[in-house]
């Protein structure tokens, strides 16, 4: 068992050193180009009425059927079947195409995007998850608060942890693989509280983890990732990106004014196709 374990850690980080050399060679201009007010901490957080323009918890929560919510056995929901109304409020935001674009350049590109809801949870104490990066470089992870009780979990970063290039980290990997703890001093991190009405965003490339209270509140969010298309599509399948975070993985658009798709600059049109029911499938399968 503990020598298939390890037979698996071996292979995950051959692959992962070998994308590496990809991810930074993409990556490489990136922090020196960019012109974000985040680049230097590679976090902020937003007001989703201000940058939308209207109230985009109120718009999910009325286009999500709540008989469509079923949580699995770990308390979470996730779809990525997305409404008409809740993208044309993403989409059709300037302010919020400015944002992605300015840190990550103009290749930048809605990777996924689904809603994901966790139910209150009495866990029966605090745990952390183990620190880690993606494995993708730089990338951007995107909450939308949807509806979030004050004790929600949170996500605790390193701020300028990011500025460092991509390099597979083996010795927190093998640690967070064999779940072995590993502490950093409170004064070099920052907690990032997810919020009703609140867009948070933060590089992936950051050292993170996910923070769980004994009574873990309820977040209900829309996720969404953000990253340069070429480099998905080359890394895809050897570390979590693209639509459903597999070469196969895939969004379903449901909507009817169709431009709404093919004229946002962050959708990839190389990878959207109609399918005979009229929705659209966001898949790195779609490739020529
Ligand atoms: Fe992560």
């Amino acid at each position: 068992m503990l020598l298939s374990r390890l037979k698996n850690f071996i292979v995950n980080a051959f692959q992962k050193i070998y994308v590496s050399n990809i991810i930074r060679s993409i990556d490489r201009d990136i922090i020196n180009k960019s012109n974000s007010s985040m680049i230097q901490e590679g976090w902020g957080q937003f007001d989703a009425k201000e940058i939308f323009g209207s109230s985009i918890s109120q718009i999910a929560q009325k286009s999500i059927n709540s008989n469509k919510i079923k949580y699995n056995n770990s308390g979470s929901w996730i779809s990525r079947e997305i409404d008409e109304s809740v993208l044309k409020t993403i989409l059709s935001s300037e302010k919020f195409e400015q944002i992605i674009f300015d840190y990550l350049g103009e290749d930048a590109r809605l990777d996924d995007i689904y809603y994901w809801f966790k139910k209150e949870l009495i866990i029966g104490e605090n745990i952390s998850g183990s620190w880690h990066d993606d494995n993708v470089g730089h990338r951007f992870k995107c909450y939308i608060g949807i509806d979030v009780s004050e004790s929600a979990p949170v996500t605790e970063v390193v701020p300028k942890s990011h500025l460092k290039p991509y390099k597979f980290k083996i010795i927190s990997e093998f640690k967070r693989y064999f779940n072995i703890s590993e502490s950093i001093s409170n004064a070099k991190t920052k907690l990032l509280k997810h919020k009703k009405d609140v867009i948070t965003i933060f590089d992936t490339n950051l050292f993170h983890r996910g923070v769980y209270l004994k009574t873990s509140g309820f977040r209900n969010v829309i996720l969404l990732e953000f990253i340069s298309r070429k480099k998905s599509n080359l890394i895809c399948g050897k570390t979590p990106c693209g639509p459903g975070q597999k070469i196969d993985g895939e969004v379903i658009f449901n909507v009817k004014n169709e431009s709404l798709l093919l004229q946002s600059k962050l959708i990839d049109k190389d990878i959207l196709k109609k399918l005979s029911n009229g929705t659209f499938q966001y898949s790195i399968s779609n490739l020529k």
